[in-house]
């Protein structure tokens, strides 16, 4: 497929280009703008230099994390880059929070500038980065309301430079690595059963859940049916394990605990049949190493019941009558979406909040 006529930001083929920074950079056309996560910049200095040789019309620094995704950080975004030409390009070196916010920024610019997405961080590398969304935050009445104000967007580029990865923390390398087994787990049997024997190096599980999710986008660029969905696969309670932790549980590992509590929900409704649950569970703690069911005890235990059910109903995945619509397992690399009533995730409760298997 040509892309040459597609207009900057139209779905298109993920094109990714795996090497040090410093080569990859070396084809970052003169006038650009970098957005980078300061953190990075000190972790890796020569990263600054590299760019500045490229002669860019700006280089952004943003503190990484959600505040990247504020309404002021994009502007300062937008702002250095007034002078960027509609043929400039945007590049992104960080996290998902500077690959989101810097994504919103290169669809508005000029009505569309070329995006290349640097993933920093494992969960970016084999999520955020491709897929083409990116969003903002928002503040209503003292509270953050995650990414309502978001575009579609497909990166031209993704460079995928290892280098980065080496200083990541074990806690952010667990993150991704959960987002990673959980494409593996709920779209692709056969390598599910290689992980499981062997657990794959760090270059392999991006690779491959790059594969994936690039699949299922491929089918549903925009996300007009549905398809997409599968990539939800244990963030139903995974964003309440979230959102009740006030977000000191990071999202990767709120969604491996939630990943746990869908397959109890796909048992109990006898659409994850035992066996399949427990190997998923087995390869979840051995392979990625997902938190202890003490955790998510500690937390539904002290949440109060009509927060998680105000959670649960705030879900945009919840279905027409108040049932949630979540995805299950029906085998290893296969899933079903189905609306759970009240009363099924309810039955869960006393083990979920005992940290035990139901
Ligand atoms: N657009 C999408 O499709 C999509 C998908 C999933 C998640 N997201 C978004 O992604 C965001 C989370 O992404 P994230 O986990 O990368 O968070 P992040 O961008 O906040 O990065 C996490 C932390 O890691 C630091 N960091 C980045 N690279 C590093 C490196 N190489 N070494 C050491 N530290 C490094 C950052 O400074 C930050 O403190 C959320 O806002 C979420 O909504 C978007
Ligand atoms: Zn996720």
């Amino acid at each position: 497929m040509t892309t040459s006529f597609l207009p900057p930001g139209a779905y298109r083929p993920t094109n990714d280009r795996w090497g040090t920074f410093s080569r990859l950079a070396a084809s970052l056309p003169e006038g650009s703008v970098a957005v980078v996560d300061r953190t990075v910049a000190k972790l890796h200095p020569t990263l600054i230099s590299t760019l500045e040789a490229r002669k860019p019309r700006a280089i952004v620094q943003l503190v990484g994390g959600e505040s990247a995704k504020t309404f002021t950080a994009l502007e300062k975004v937008l702002a250095a880059s007034l002078s960027m030409p509609r043929s400039g390009t945007l590049l992104a070196v960080g996290g998902g929070t500077v690959g989101d916010v810097s994504t919103v920024a290169a669809h508005l610019l000029k009505r569309g500038v070329r995006l290349v997405q640097v993933p920093t961080t494992l969960l970016a590398a084999v999520d955020s980065s491709l897929g083409g969304k990116g969003a903002v935050d928002l503040t209503v009445k003292g509270r953050v309301v995650k990414n309502p104000a978001g575009v579609f967007h497909y990166a031209e580029e993704g460079w995928l430079c290892p280098e980065f990865f080496s200083t990541l923390s074990e806690t952010q390398v667990r993150e991704g690595s959960l987002e990673a087994w959980k494409m593996v787990i709920s779209l692709d049997a056969t390598l599910f059963r290689r992980y499981v024997r062997k657990p794959p190096e760090l270059n392999k599980l991006v690779k491959d859940a790059r594969g994936l999710k690039e699949r299922v986008c491929t089918q549903d660029p925009y996300e007009h049916q549905g398809l997409r969905r599968v990539l939800n696969f244990g963030h139903t309670f995974g964003h309440v394990l979230e959102s009740v932790s006030r977000f000191k549980l990071s999202h990767g590992d709120a969604v491996g605990l939630g990943m746990l509590l869908a397959l109890d929900v796909g048992r109990l409704l006898g659409v994850t049949p035992e066996p399949v649950a427990a190997q998923a569970e087995e390869a979840l703690a051995q392979g990625p190493g997902v938190l202890g069911r003490e955790r998510a005890a500690a937390l539904l235990g002290r949440a109060p019941m009509k927060d998680v059910v105000t959670l649960l109903n705030a879900d945009k995945k919840a279905g027409a009558k108040g049932e949630l619509r979540m995805v299950l397992l029906t085998a290893i690399g296969a899933t079903e979406v189905r609306d759970v009533a009240e009363s099924s995730w309810r039955a869960l409760w006393p083990a979920w909040t005992k940290g035990v298997r139901p």
